[in-house]
């Protein structure tokens, strides 16, 4: 039987039914549609997303591989487009909702439950966001001019954090697999719209062919150097920074407003849900980068790294 089958259209379980499937970290089974491991329920709404959605050359959409600073991206991509609107940072948007209400999922959200949404009169730009890999974008994304902000992160970060996230979400209060057993599903691919290699290879070919259309990012270059990311960011988009802005700290501010401490502690991100019912608390843990040295032993660096060389080769250098 497939899980939560009851909400799911005919078509979508006869699909499924035609579908490899492999073990589930947290829900029975993930399923291989087009190349990608997915749930039912989020097949289901891609397959409707890939239908219907028209795209407008002013959309931006930010796309990620889960767990890997999806959160935060669309907090500054919406910061950054929004700037003008809010004069002054305090009764800013960000304050009072959490970023999947402002950028939302066309699968968690727009696309779900086999609704076909009417998107055609939002205001522009319309921000939206996804976790579909780049071949399966509805074809009208990628022949538009809209524009795609990507983010990934090095592996073993996203290994780990998907671990806690996972654990934290699912229902029961134990791991349905042991840290071992996930770490070699995710070490085969599968884990939710992986393989991650296949995942940051399709956007990062597509940012090489059409850097206009596409902005690889990764959670290290945020961290690392969030302020010329930033100014990378906003010149993207169209939309630079003026001398005067510069000046006027106005990148500062918003690098602030979308800071990690400043996320957490609002009301909203403590108490709210946001994606499906999850509590938004989850969503903000640790925010570094090599948490995964308090979880990996030496045979996992050892396995991860050669999955990494292996399935990276010449391009590894873009993690
Ligand atoms: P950790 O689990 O390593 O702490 P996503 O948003 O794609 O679900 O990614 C979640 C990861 O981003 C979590 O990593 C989370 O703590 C981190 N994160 C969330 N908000 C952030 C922010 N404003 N700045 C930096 N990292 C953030």
């Amino acid at each position: 039987s497939i899980e939560g089958e009851e909400k799911l259209t005919q078509e979508c379980k006869e699909l499924l039914l035609s579908l490899p499937r492999e073990r589930g970290w947290r829900t029975p089974y993930l399923y291989l549609y087009q190349g990608f491991w997915c749930q039912p329920a989020e097949i289901q709404a891609i397959s409707t997303f890939q239908k219907h959605f028209q795209a407008k050359n002013s959309d931006i959409v930010v796309a990620s591989i889960p767990k890997s600073g999806t959160t935060w991206l669309k907090a500054l991509t919406f910061a950054i487009v929004n700037r003008h609107r809010f004069a002054s940072s305090k009764n800013h948007s960000l304050l009072t909702f959490n970023p999947h209400d402002l950028v939302p999922f066309f699968e968690y959200k727009l696309y779900e439950k086999n609704q076909v949404p009417d998107l055609s009169n939002l205001p522009e730009p319309r921000l939206f966001s996804t976790h579909v890999p780049f071949p399966s974008l509805p074809s009208s994304m990628k022949k538009s001019n809209c524009k795609i902000v990507y983010i990934c992160r090095n592996p073993f970060d996203t290994f780990v954090s998907s671990w806690h996230f996972s654990n934290k979400i699912k229902p029961g209060s134990s791991p349905q697999l042991t840290l071992e057993e996930t770490f070699e599903l995710y070490c085969k691919g599968v884990v939710g719209f992986g393989p991650f290699w296949t995942h940051m290879l399709g956007y990062w070919k597509e940012s090489l062919e059409r850097p206009n259309k596409v902005l690889f990012l990764t959670y290290e270059d945020l961290k690392r150097d969030i302020y010329s990311h930033l100014k990378r960011m906003a010149k993207f988009l169209d939309c630079p920074f003026t001398l005067e802005e510069e000046r006027g700290g106005v990148i500062e501010e918003l690098i602030e407003l979308c800071s990690f401490e400043k996320m957490k502690e609002l009301e909203v991100n403590k108490s709210g849900k946001s994606i499906k019912n999850f509590e938004n608390k989850n969503l903000f843990r640790k925010g570094e980068i090599g948490d995964w040295v308090n979880h990996f032993s030496p045979w996992m660096v050892e396995k991860l790294s050669k999955v990494i060389e292996e399935k990276l080769g010449e391009s590894s250098s873009i993690i």
